[in-house]
């Protein structure tokens, strides 16, 4: 290994997992609140279902403070599959003690599955259906490869692994790329799993991230790297981690461009100066946001528009996928319109949703459009007729046209009048100052953006 600070990399490492490891009376608190549940179902459910505890806690993966428990409900893969959705969360709604203040939520994957909360301990337990399978073969919906993910990882991840993983996800949660969920489209708990398969450690994978270059396909299974093009064509993307329990499956196909790249930058950071703050640092504080919104926008001489949204409770992966739309195309016109903005930002909590932009100051009059080429006979008469002032530039004639939009107000109005996602109908336009809510949720994402 070439790190030239082992000793000092080792030292931290060994800190961290210490306070992130968690202790013996948490894992056996886990334990207790996980074979309760499980007895419950087992006396709930029909002799032809399995119950398994999968996800992280199966495995030895957790960790401290993050004690979600996952139960898979194994039904025969011949049970039609509304027959098996519906057993499943009858059988869970029967578990459920409200005396003792449980209570459960559905939740929607997939498919759906329940959660239950617990009082005391504070603990939630996913129950998911699913079909016993014995290999991707058989597979009715991507939940049935939770209980092969679950196989491989305990067969092929040795104790010290176990803990490198639990280190991996800590670094990636303080940099907030953990997570397959829409809001941060990161790694996932088994990508991180099998990534310290294929590299062997922790410090391994940061070396190999530091030096990363795109495309890169991990055959998980075998510990290779495929070099084949074929493979990037086939799962559209050039960073593809392939599922050892399928290979059709690209484990890191959510991960998206800036989450790699931040992984990238973080591991260098990391390998240069080793330190504690890498994985729990100072915290900033997010008091009067708006108040610091603002010394930033005069800091930078740029204007901040600000959407906010009422969104409804539903669940934060479809508002989020639609925030990242609507954003990037109020980007894009904006940009094709002169006003592109130095940054754009969105976030979300409970019921609240806002997108911003930093725009330049300015206010415009006339744009130049790049028309066709002169050699395009036709196009080019009805392109120079329609317009009034019009030039050559290189083999393209341009035409100088009055701007649509004279400001980035007249245009991000006019955009969420039209055609917007179903869940951000509600967009309210403000220009540099929104209620400290809104502004929290701005200034934090602006904190984590800019935290490189
Ligand atoms: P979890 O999201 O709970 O992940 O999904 P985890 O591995 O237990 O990690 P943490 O410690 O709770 O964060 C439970 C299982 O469901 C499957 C995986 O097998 C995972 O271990 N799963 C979940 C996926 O295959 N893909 C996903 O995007 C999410
Ligand atoms: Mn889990």
């Amino acid at each position: 290994m070439a790190v030239g600070n082992e000793g000092k990399v080792q030292s931290v490492l060994k800190r961290v997992l210490d306070d992130i490891k968690p202790s013996q009376s948490e894992i056996v608190a886990a334990n207790a609140v996980s074979n309760d549940i499980m007895g419950r179902l087992k006396r709930a459910v029909p002799k032809n279902v399995e119950i398994i505890l999968a996800g992280s806690v199966a495995r030895g993966t957790q960790i401290s403070g993050n004690s979600d428990i996952d139960i898979f409900l194994l039904f025969p893969r011949s049970m039609d599959k509304g027959e098996m959705e519906r057993k499943g969360m009858a059988v869970a709604r029967k578990i459920v003690k409200k005396g003792k203040g449980e209570r459960f939520v559905i939740k929607y994957a997939e498919h759906p599955y329940l959660q239950l909360v617990f009082k005391n301990p504070p603990v939630k337990a996913d129950i998911v259906p699913a079909y016993k399978i014995r290999d991707s073969f058989e597979m009715g919906s991507s939940v049935d490869r939770t209980q092969l993910h679950n196989e491989f990882v305990l067969k092929h991840l040795t104790q010290r692994q176990k803990d490198d993983v639990r280190l991996l996800k800590a670094f990636m949660k303080f940099h907030n790329v953990y997570g397959a969920e829409a809001e941060r489209e990161g790694f996932s708990g088994y990508l991180c799993e099998l990534l310290i398969h294929h590299y062997g450690s922790f410090v391994s994978l940061l070396l190999a991230f530091s030096n990363l270059k795109l495309p890169l396909c991990i055959d998980a299974k075998n510990k290779e790297i495929v070099k084949d093009p074929e493979a990037f064509k086939r799962f559209g993307s050039e960073f593809v981690v392939i599922d050892p329990t399928d290979s059709e499956r690209n484990v890191a196909a959510v991960v998206s461009e800036t989450a790699l790249a931040r992984m990238v930058l973080m591991s260098r950071k990391f390998l240069l100066n080793p330190t504690e703050k890498f994985f729990y640092g100072a915290e900033f504080s997010d008091e009067r946001s708006s108040g610091k919104l603002k010394r930033i926008a005069r800091e930078m001489g740029v204007d901040i528009y600000f959407l906010t949204f009422m969104v409804p409770d539903i669940s934060r992966d479809i508002i989020f996928q639609q925030l990242r739309r609507l954003c990037a195309r109020l980007e894009k016109s904006l940009g094709d319109n002169s006003f592109g903005p130095v940054l754009s930002l969105y976030n979300m909590d409970g019921k609240d949703a806002v997108i911003a932009f930093f725009v330049n100051r300015y206010a415009i009059a006339s744009v130049a459009r790049a028309g066709p080429e002169v050699f395009m006979k036709g196009a080019c008469e009805a392109f120079t007729k329609q317009r009034k002032t019009t030039y050559i530039r290189g083999y393209k004639i341009i035409s100088i046209d009055k701007a649509q939009y004279r400001n980035p107000a007249e245009l991000l109005r006019h955009e969420v009048k039209g055609d917007v996602p179903s869940h951000l109908s509600s967009a309210k336009l403000s220009l540099n100052s929104v209620p400290e809510r809104h502004a929290k949720l701005v200034y934090r994402k602006y904190v984590e953006a800019t935290t490189i």
